[in-house]
C-alpha cells in the first residue's frame, strides 16, 4: 500500500472530513506508532503503522462497499444544488470517503443500490459486455399479458436505434393493477419504463430487488445502508 498523509489516511478511514481530523490532530488526539503526532501531514504506510484515535486502533480499508436501500425522493448522485442525494443519506462515517452510487435509479425508484470508492468493481457491474442482469418489482397500471411477456423476450424497440436485449418478464400478478417482476441486462435511461410504455403501460412504481445474484437486504428500511458482506463481494468478482 503507497505511504499517504496521517490527515488522509484519519479521513479515507472514516474518521471525519480532512478538517475534522485535522482538528483532532491538533488536540493531539492521535498516536502514531504510539506516539503523539501533531502534524496532519506527517507520512505513514498505512500496511504497517499503528495509528490510534482516542486511543482506539484505526483499521484502514481502501475500499468500501455499501448497499442502500434507496428511498423515493433522493438522486442517484453524489452532489446537488436542489435535491437530497444518495450520498446524503449516507451516516457520517461515510460522508467523506468519494463514495459514488454504481448505476442510477431514477428519483422516484427505490431499492438496491450499491455505493463504492472502487471504480473497477463500479466498472464491473456497469459494463455493458458483462451483462450484470437487474431484476425490479414494478406495479404497473393495465393488465399485463402473456403478450407483454412475449414482446419482452423478443426485446423491446426503444427507439430507432435501440432495441433492448431479451427481458424477462414474470407477472406476479395480473388485473387493473398488476404485479410483475422484470429482469433487464442493460441499463438504459428510464429502461424499464420505457419497456411499458412501448406496450401501453405505465410504471406506477419500481423497485429493485437485485443485480447479478445480489439480492437488496429484506431487512434493510428505505433510507438504511449497510457494508457488503464479503461473500456478498464475492458475487462480483466471479
Ligand atoms: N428503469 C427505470 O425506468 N427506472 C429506474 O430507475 C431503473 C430502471
Amino acid at each position: 500500500m503507497k505511504n499517504m498523509r496521517l490527515d488522509r489516511f484519519l479521513s479515507n478511514s472514516g474518521i471525519g472530513s480532512r478538517k475534522e481530523v485535522k482538528a483532532i490532530i491538533k488536540a493531539q488526539r492521535v498516536l502514531v506508532d504510539d506516539k503523539i503526532v501533531k502534524d496532519p501531514g506527517f507520512i505513514i504506510d498505512p500496511s504497517k503503522t499503528k495509528v490510534m484515535v482516542d486511543n482506539q486502533p484505526v483499521v484502514y480499508k481502501k475500499f468500501y462497499y455499501l448497499m442502500l436501500n434507496k428511498p423515493a425522493g433522493v438522486i442517484s448522485a453524489t452532489r446537488d444544488n436542489l435535491h437530497q442525494t444518495v450520498v446524503d443519506l449516507l451516516p457520517p462515517q461515510y460522508q467523506h470517503l468519494s463514495l459514488f452510487p454504481v448505476g442510477r435509479l431514477d428519483k422516484d425508484t427505490e431499492g438496491l443500490l450499491i455505493l463504492t470508492n472502487d471504480g473497477k468493481l463500479a466498472h464491473r457491474i456497469l459494463s455493458p459486455k458483462k451483462r450484470v442482469p437487474k431484476t425490479y418489482y414494478a406495479v404497473i397500471e393495465g393488465k399485463v399479458t402473456f403478450e407483454d411477456i412475449q414482446a419482452f423476450q423478443r426485446g423491446i424497440k426503444l427507439d430507432e436505434d435501440f432495441t433492448t436485449l431479451p427481458a424477462q418478464l414474470t407477472i406476479l400478478k395480473s388485473c387493473d393493477r398488476s404485479q410483475v417482476h422484470v429482469t433487464i441486462f442493460e441499463g438504459k435511461y428510464h429502461q424499464v419504463k420505457r419497456m411499458f410504455e412501448a406496450v401501453d403501460k405505465k410504471v406506477v412504481y419500481l423497485k429493485r430487488i437485485s443485480m447479478g445474484n445480489l439480492c437488496l437486504d429484506q431487512n434493510l428500511m428505505p433510507g438504511q445502508v449497510r457494508e457488503l458482506t464479503q461473500e456478498e463481494l464475492n458475487l462480483f468478482m466471479e
